[in-house]
């Protein structure tokens, strides 16, 4: 007898006169009927025990969270809601699960809940379809770059650079906390902790997928990174997974061509593998939607939602367009915004970049060009002087979903902006050595892989898009 999937039995619809599953009780009715989930498909297969012919002592023990092992017969189904069910032949319970206390009832649970028992709310329907669309994202992803000639590069976690420049990091250190070696002024001496130097957890690959892409020509990276920035918020998270392709020889136009024809393919993958979820998160974000004022509703489903990023072209604007159309829109003019917008140069907070995707344009954005002075060094210079060729993909209900730029590939107008931040040349020497060693225009961007994950399921808050997440006063698990 061979063990199956609840996902193989479903989709067969063979009758089979021996099956063998395993899996947990999501529920068990009227003594007779078992709703079995093995993590396969978001459906359960209803499982028929002669309740006449199993002692009681085993009927007590199936109950909702145990995980069982089941023999019997596939047949057509008697009852309405699935094709076919299993009748039991024989039931071994592989482990008991205390109804009075397992957390996870057969009822609704809000999403903070779920959230403090993060291991086991993937037993749920929401979070084994969010799990499972995760998944295949990230499969999809590896898919594309792997089909258009990308190499996939490992990038260290431990760095002694700051990529972004912002400072918001995590140090890696062994030094003793309450006691460390200190030089003659004071200050901490790095030179005796573990790599003789300054380290820190990753903000961005890009600076080291760089140095390859100037060599292998077309790289991308996809890994955790981690970031210290103080933000509360249900977009924002300390360590998050970033997927960040670098391309030599490629502008900012041909950036931005990538970009789309990228997130494009990634969410066709999904609807076309991953219906089922999709339509079950589909329908609960609609019930979720009907307990919100009439303005607050997205007016599109989940699923004409990722078809309409996929039909359409995403609308390129640049940041001096956004400003003028910001500086004149009802909400700057009536003080709506928190941030009002009143000069060229300002930075765009998230309530700009939402008014202009899902209020002014209503289809993806691509902002580029922006003010040199709120991007990171590494940008390219545009001619003007002040404005830099970076480039911000926003989406409907994200907001800023990917960030990049053409880099800048001459050694001269590198150095003078790192002098203007600060920023060590000795820090950075063979970054700079890929400026003087056979340069070349190069790009690339990094796609937020949780907001990626929101968007492709509709959820409100990034801590449930990732299984166990880190953000301000919260590493449990
Ligand atoms: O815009 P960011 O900071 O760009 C970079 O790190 C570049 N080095 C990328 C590159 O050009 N290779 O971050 C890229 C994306 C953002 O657009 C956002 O989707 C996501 O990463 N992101 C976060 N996601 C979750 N939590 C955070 N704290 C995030 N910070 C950035
Ligand atoms: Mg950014």
């Amino acid at each position: 007898m061979i063990s199956h999937s609840i996902s193989e039995l479903l989709s067969n619809n063979a009758i089979l006169p021996e099956v063998e599953i395993k899996g947990w009780v999501r529920t068990f009715r009227a003594n007779r009927f078992i709703a079995l989930n093995d993590g396969s498909t978001i459906n359960n297969i209803q499982c028929v025990v002669d309740f006449e012919n199993t002692d009681e002592a085993t009927l007590k023990r199936i109950t909702t969270g145990a995980s069982v092992h089941i023999k019997g017969e596939l047949v057509e189904s008697q009852g309405k809601g699935q094709n076919v069910e299993i009748v039991v032949s024989s039931i071994k319970i592989l482990g008991d699960s205390d109804p009075e206390t397992f957390p996870i009832q057969p009822k609704k649970h809000s999403f903070e809940f779920l959230r403090e028992n993060a291991h086991l709310r993937t037993r749920t329907n929401t979070f084994s379809a969010v799990m499972r669309l995760r998944s295949a994202l990230s499969f999809a992803i590896h898919k594309y770059f792997n089909e258009n000639g990308f190499y996939y590069m490992h990038t260290p976690v431990i760095t002694g650079n700051d990529a972004e420049g912002a400072g918001e990091m995590f140090r890696v250190s062994s030094l003793d906390a309450k006691n460390p070696p200190l030089k003659e002024d004071g200050n901490v001496d790095f030179s005796k902790d573990f790599f003789g130097k300054e380290t820190n957890l990753t903000v961005s690959g890009q600076l080291e997928a760089e140095t390859y892409a100037m060599s292998l020509g077309k790289v991308y990276t996809f890994g955790p990174t981690f970031r210290a920035e103080n933000s509360n918020t249900s977009r924002h998270l300390a360590e998050f997974w970033m997927i960040e392709p670098e391309v030599a020889f490629m502008d900012l136009a041909g950036n931005m061509d990538l970009a789309e024809d990228f997130m494009k393919f990634i969410l066709k993958y999904i609807l076309d593998n991953n219906r089922e979820d999709l339509e079950f998160l589909e329908k609960r974000l609609l019930d979720e939607e009907k307990t919100k004022p009439q303005a607050e509703r997205s007016g599109m489903s989940l699923i004409e939602k990722l078809n309409f990023v996929i039909d359409n072209n995403f609308k390129r604007v640049s940041y001096t367009e956004a400003i003028d159309i910001l500086r004149n829109s009802t909400p700057n003019k009536k003080k709506k915004f928190k941030y009002i917008i009143k000069e060229w140069g300002s930075d765009l907070q998230s309530e700009h970049e939402r008014f202009l995707v899902e209020k002014h344009f209503k289809c993806p954005v691509i902002l580029f060009d922006y003010p040199a002075n709120i991007k990171a060094f590494y940008m390219r210079l545009n001619e003007d002087g002040k404005t830099v060729r970076a480039m911000d993909i926003l989406f409907p209900g994200i907001g800023e979903i990917v960030g990049g730029s053409q880099r800048e590939e001459r050694l001269d107008v590198l150095k003078e902006k790192m002098a203007a931040l600060d920023i060590d040349e000795s820090e950075l020497w063979w970054y700079l050595d890929l400026r003087k060693y056979g340069t070349a225009v190069h790009s690339g961007f990094g796609l937020g892989f949780e907001r990626l994950v929101m968007f492709a399921t509709g959820m409100g808050n990034i801590r449930d898009v990732i299984p166990f997440p880190r953000t301000p006063q919260n590493a449990e698990f």
